[in-house]
């Protein structure tokens, strides 16, 4: 186990860029491991999640190749592999691919870490049972790991319980490989990469108010050039907002829909901030922050975003209320906990109040906190400590190698 020790000082100054988009990168590779030819992808998400998927379709037999950064995989005929498919902490890739190889006509059993065999497959196995997929969890539970004889799918609507582009994505990957049009109806929009990116790469796919259908197909190979992931950026956004004289631009933040709904929250803080959709750049300089409310309806834009908001909200003059983010419960830890433990642990005041998470700004303390193998809760509690009396040690610091590996060295950049 390693940890991070972080203690307050000056200004974060500087121009950086983040990893590529994680949602974006699983999605590209599952979508070259399908397409006939050689894909070129620049910009992959560097994080075990993304690594763990990109060998995923390697094992199922896709070539891949990295040279100078550039990752070719070359798809087309995927079949089984030789054992188990580990998707290590990746609740995105288990459950993406899940949608993937039920389509797919051979078997195949998808594993991941401890984290991901507590999470709720239910939300992908019940769809894809709907679509006539033969899918099992262990012990005949929904829980990883989950065995898939694919193939055989039909084409269904689905509207899904809750509001989530992993479940989306699933039915949507699934949809490919059905023999006939399959639509997934959404109670609130989600991010929209699936099916943006299939329509990029050949899938016959139309986003109306009645939904998001796509017609079975197989993408063509393509060239991409990931943007640079927003949830991230969220990170050095709060960081730049809360200490005292920063001025931070991150570069090449991808501005699509349903990804930035922290920029105007922050905004409406009073965060001195603004995203330029068409260079990409994210700039923030510090300010005083005040509460505010976010509504469920926001949440599905800034889900991951919680934790780093919950640091701006807690550096925030009065209470912020961040309304109806339940599913905050079953992500990579349950983060109602581990916001209200870590932040908690610092002197912020946070509690819960059945869906709704409530911070009250006040002053923090450097403390000894733990990412619970969580990499959003260790890089929050890393934010946290840049304005915190006395220093913070980050115990289970390692969690952050699933998304953004040199989030230690870019902080140390920005403070020189
Ligand atoms: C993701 C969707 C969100 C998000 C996750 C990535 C995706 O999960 O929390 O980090 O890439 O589709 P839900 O679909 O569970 O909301």
């Amino acid at each position: 186990m390693t940890s991070l020790a972080v203690s307050p000082g000056g200004p974060l100054i500087g121009r950086l860029s983040v990893p590529g988009d994680k949602s974006i990168s699983h999605r590209v590779v599952m979508l070259a491991g399908l397409a006939d030819g050689t894909s070129e992808i620049t910009g992959l998400s560097d994080g075990d999640d993304v690594a763990h998927t990109v060998s995923i379709v390697e094992a199922l037999g896709a070539g891949v190749e990295v040279v100078d950064g550039v990752v070719s995989i070359t798809g087309g005929g995927l079949g089984p592999a030789g054992g188990s498919l580990y998707v290590g902490n990746s609740g995105t890739g288990i459950r993406l691919l899940a949608g993937m190889l039920a389509g797919l006509a051979f078997t195949s059993v998808l594993d991941g870490d401890e984290s991901i065999r507590r999470r709720p497959m239910d939300r992908v196995v019940d769809p894809l049972r709907a679509m006539g997929a033969d899918i099992c969890g262990v012990d005949g539970s929904a829980l990883a790991p989950l065995t898939i004889d694919g193939g055989g799918l039909h084409g269904v609507e689905y509207a899904p319980p809750m509001a989530s582009a992993q479940v989306k994505g699933c039915v949507l990957f699934a949809g490919l490989s059905a023999d006939g049009p399959t639509t997934v109806v959404e109670s609130e929009p989600t991010r929209a990469h699936t099916e943006e990116l299939m329509a990029a790469f050949g899938i016959e796919v139309i986003t109306g108010p009645g939904g998001v259908t796509v017609q079975p197909g197989r993408p063509v190979a393509f060239t991409h050039r990931v943007a640079g992931d927003p949830s991230q950026a969220a990170f050095w956004a709060v960081a730049a907002a809360i200490v005292e004289g920063s001025d931070v631009v991150v570069e090449n933040v991808y501005s699509g829909p349903v990804r930035t709904g922290f920029v105007d929250v922050l905004a409406r803080m009073g965060a001195d901030i603004t995203h330029d959709a068409v260079s990409g750049d994210l700039s923030v300089g510090a300010s005083a922050l005040k509460g505010t409310v976010v509504e469920a309806a926001e949440v599905p834009g800034l889900v991951d975003e919680v934790p780093v908001l919950a640091v701006a909200a807690a550096c925030a003059e009065g209470e912020t209320r961040f309304c109806g983010v339940g599913e905050l419960r079953v992500k990579e830890t349950d983060r109602m906990a581990t916001i209200s433990s870590e932040l908690g642990a610092m002197g912020a005041r946070v509690r819960v109040e059945g869906d709704d998470l409530i911070v009250v700004g006040g002053p923090m303390q450097g403390a000894e906190v733990d990412s619970h193998g969580d990499h959003r809760i260790a890089m929050a509690s890393a934010v946290a400590a840049l304005v915190a009396e006395g220093p913070t040690v980050v115990s289970g610091w390692e969690a952050v190698d699933t998304s953004y590996p040199a989030f230690g060295r870019d902080l140390e950049s920005l403070r020189a």
